[in-house]
């Protein structure tokens, strides 16, 4: 444990410990675990298989009031949304000391980006490529979630998305498997720490399997289309890295791949996951996912959805109540054999074994801190400092607009409607964080601004939804008194996440008009974008000097804004997520294949590419794309070989690259240096690039550093046209670049 997680610990500190041993304690948890089947009735054993929830609602809620009967009687295995401490120990205590197997229940809930503690939302995590960070801020929110009696998030969301009309986009890591992968491993040991018997261990849920993130058209829930081979190489591999790193759980997802629901896919649940992947956790269905069964027409009605679902590998039925229901008859019946149920029961017991919580079912009375303690606080803060991308910072009066220079009287005009709305700042999946906790950026310039005797002159100006012109003059005559505006528009905080899709990403009411009059003003004018997913601005980026993309940063969204702009933190972030020039281009993504007639000349193109007539094809900010106040400059990457044989990479032989990268600026700053490859003439296309490698390097000013990064099997086999994960003889071109379209490649052959 890190001295930083001591701390946290300190809050925890039982008052009085009231655990109380469910039952004697057998030799080994396996020897319980039969013990406990061999007694269990069939609808003791449904029970254990069925999750309800008594809180706040994400879909069409299973009403119930006889809970508290329901779990003496054995019925309840688990509760999501039950948060009070008071009502996780009564009804634990219901559990472990009235039900007949004394069997404790399990309490899950969507810690999503922190519990109390709340970090930027996913997407701005994940700009940071800071992967140990990553894992910090999920131990942190597991160490808080803990603490209340919570043992289960359902997270990591690790489903690749592609496209921003998509809401959940926000929950997400980005569009890229590789750096997805390694991101949702992150997640995993942060929450599950080392072991899961540590009371402040809970259990991560990788979700939602699989391919929620392709929703055709971005509309939320909706079917997908995706070929096995796209599956295998794009929404496959963050599921498949999660469960090497031994998450406990995965979640089954709401839609049809392949007009097969994902919560009743044999292929999915059981040939890969259980089969290929040896998963030895359970898998709990999505919110009422196997009713819903029936609404996609794969079932004739509630007995025929739980069977699908619970053949294909559903082990526990969120919210629908129809295990409970119809497991007893389904196997009475022999539509479902014995040996599955007990499978099934056996994999969710195991889980309950591993987090001790048949020896200690009730989390530690603890005392929750009415303010945060500042070690969490400074956490949150370099999270959202390293998760903000620097999207442009042109000159304005020959100089770049972006670092500000405090010096007394100096005139800030802070306009926008996203400036001082706490609760904005949260994001969607707000945990149990409060928008007290949040520190705006108007109350943390405000600060700033007395600290160093500047003026700082603050207007709404307009709504994030309402298209309202009332504000517009106030915030004119601010920015006319001004030196410098600051303009914090977006989305509002629960624009993004479930049930969230949009069909425009542009600025929602009047918020472009907003911007426009600001520029009007002719002075210098700084965008700073609040949002969950790219959106289209087009405009902003032809007209005004810099734009800062600062997502849902969280609790700290000020303090961390403000130390950004006044270059006590120099930019780092970098996009893990496309911004399009318009929504037509949707979905957009970097790693795409060329197509036969790619269009080669932006300039003059051929209209027989494939192009639009009225757009470019290219983004508005590209994958990996994120500036810094330095400069940093890349040496030309070298390869050790100039060949090398697939025989060789089967049995471990690697390529180095490596590359020199300079900050050339006098300032400190940190970037991240990306490896993309492209291999042609295999079997079947290859994306035009495809990230490999990175590393996040820190440099002080005029500092150098030799970076490397190995290239193996793993990087390179793909699914070839025969569905065999090999490497192939071809042509390997190689980037080291600071965004997913500069650089120059070196080439390698690949060979038999
Ligand atoms: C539905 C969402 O799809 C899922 O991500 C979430 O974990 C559950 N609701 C539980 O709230």
């Amino acid at each position: 444990m890190t001295a930083n997680g001591m701390n946290h610990l300190l809050w925890l500190l039982p008052m009085a410990v009231t655990a109380q041993v469910a039952a004697p304690s057998p030799a080994t948890p396996a020897v319980r675990i039969e013990a406990l089947l061999r007694q269990m009735t069939l609808e003791e054993k449904a029970g254990q298989l069925s999750q309800f929830s008594a809180g706040d609602a994400t879909g069409p809620e299973a009403h119930r009031h006889d809970y508290a009967t329901m779990v003496a009687a054995g019925q309840i295995g688990s509760f999501l949304n039950v948060i009070d401490p008071a009502a996780i120990g009564a009804y634990q205590k219901i559990a472990v000391e009235d039900s007949r197997l004394h069997i404790p229940l399990l309490f899950g809930f969507d810690v999503i980006h922190g519990f109390r503690t709340i970090f930027p939302v996913n997407l701005g995590l994940a700009a940071s490529w800071d992967v140990p960070l990553i894992e910090k801020t999920a131990r942190l929110a597991a160490l808080e979630a803990s603490s209340q009696g919570l043992r289960w998030t359902f997270s990591p969301m690790v489903d690749v998305a592609r496209d921003a009309r998509w809401g959940r986009i926000a929950e997400g890591a980005g569009e890229d498997p590789y750096l997805g992968s390694l991101i949702a491993q992150a997640y995993v040991r942060g929450y599950q720490g080392q072991r899961l018997d540590d009371p402040s261990s809970v259990l991560a849920c990788a979700k939602h399997f699989v391919a929620y993130g392709a929703a055709e058209a971005g509309r939320e829930y909706n079917t997908t289309e995706v070929s096995d081979r796209t599956l295998r190489q794009v929404y496959l591999p963050p599921f498949e890295a999660s469960a090497k790193s031994g998450v406990a759980t995965f979640m089954a997802a709401f839609n049809a791949l392949g007009g097969v629901p994902a919560s009743a896919n044999p292929f999915t649940l059981d040939k890969v996951l259980r089969k290929e992947w040896d998963f030895q956790g359970f898998v709990v269905s999505d919110w009422t996912s196997i009713q819903e069964i029936i609404a996609h027409g794969a079932a004739r009605d509630e007995s025929d959805a739980a069977a699908k679902a619970f053949l294909a590998g559903v082990d526990m039925d969120m919210g629908s109540g129809l295990y409970l229901a119809h497991l007893p008859h389904l196997v009475r019946a022999g539509t479902v054999p014995a040996a599955r149920l007990d499978d099934a029961v056996r994999r969710v017991l195991r889980k309950k074994t591993e987090l001790g919580l048949f020896e200690h079912p009730y989390a530690p009375e603890v005392s929750v801190p009415q303010a945060l303690p500042e070690d969490s606080r400074r956490l949150a803060r370099v999270a959202a400092e390293e998760s903000f991308v620097l999207l442009k910072n042109a000159e304005f009066g020959g100089r770049p607009v972006l670092p500000l220079s405090a010096r007394p009287g100096l005139r800030i005009g802070l306009v926008g409607p996203l400036a001082d709305a706490a609760e904005d700042m949260l994001g969607p999946w707000g945990g149990r964080g409060r928008s007290e906790d949040v520190v705006t950026l108007r109350a943390a310039l405000e600060v700033r601004a007395k600290r160093d005797h500047m003026r700082l002159l603050y207007a709404p100006g307009a709504d994030v939804l309402r298209p309202d012109a009332k504000g517009f003059q106030g915030a004119v005559a601010v920015a006319n008194r001004s030196d410098i505006v600051l303009v914090a528009v977006g989305e509002k905080g629960q624009w993004t996440g479930e049930g969230a899709s949009r069909a425009y990403l542009d600025l929602s009411g009047k918020q472009e008009e907003l911007i426009k009059l600001l520029h009007a003003t002719g002075k210098p004018v700084v965008l700073l974008l609040f949002n969950g997913r790219p959106l289209t601005i087009r405009w902003a980026a032809e007209h005004l000097p810099a734009i800062v993309e600062a997502w849902f940063p969280g609790v700290e969204a000020g303090p961390a804004l403000v130390n950004l702009i006044f270059g006590d933190v120099n930019p780092s972030g970098h996009l893990t997520t496309t911004f399009p020039r318009s929504v037509g281009q949707e979905p957009l993504y970097y790693n795409a294949l060329s197509t036969g007639r790619p269009m080669s000349d932006e300039q003059s193109p051929n209209r027989f590419t494939s192009r639009y007539i009225d757009e470019a094809n290219t983004p508005l900010y590209p994958f990996g794309h994120g500036l810094s106040y330095t400069t940093f400059a890349y040496a030309s990457a070298t390869v050790d070989a100039k060949a090398i044989s697939a025989a060789a990479l089967r049995s471990g032989a690697t390529l180095t690259v490596t590359t020199e990268v300079a900050n050339m600026g006098p300032l400190d700053g940190a970037t991240v240096v990306q490896c993309y490859i492209r291999v042609t003439g295999t079997s079947v296309a290859r994306p035009v690039r495809e990230l490999k490698g990175f590393e996040r390097v820190s440099l002080g000013g005029g500092a150098s550093r030799r970076v490397q990064f190995r290239l193996g099997w793993n990087e390179l086999a793909f699914w070839n046209i025969d569905m065999q994960r090999t490497v192939e003889p071809g042509e390997l071109r190689i980037w080291v670049s600071s965004d997913s379209v500069s650089g120059l490649p070196v080439t390698v052959e690949l060979t038999p």
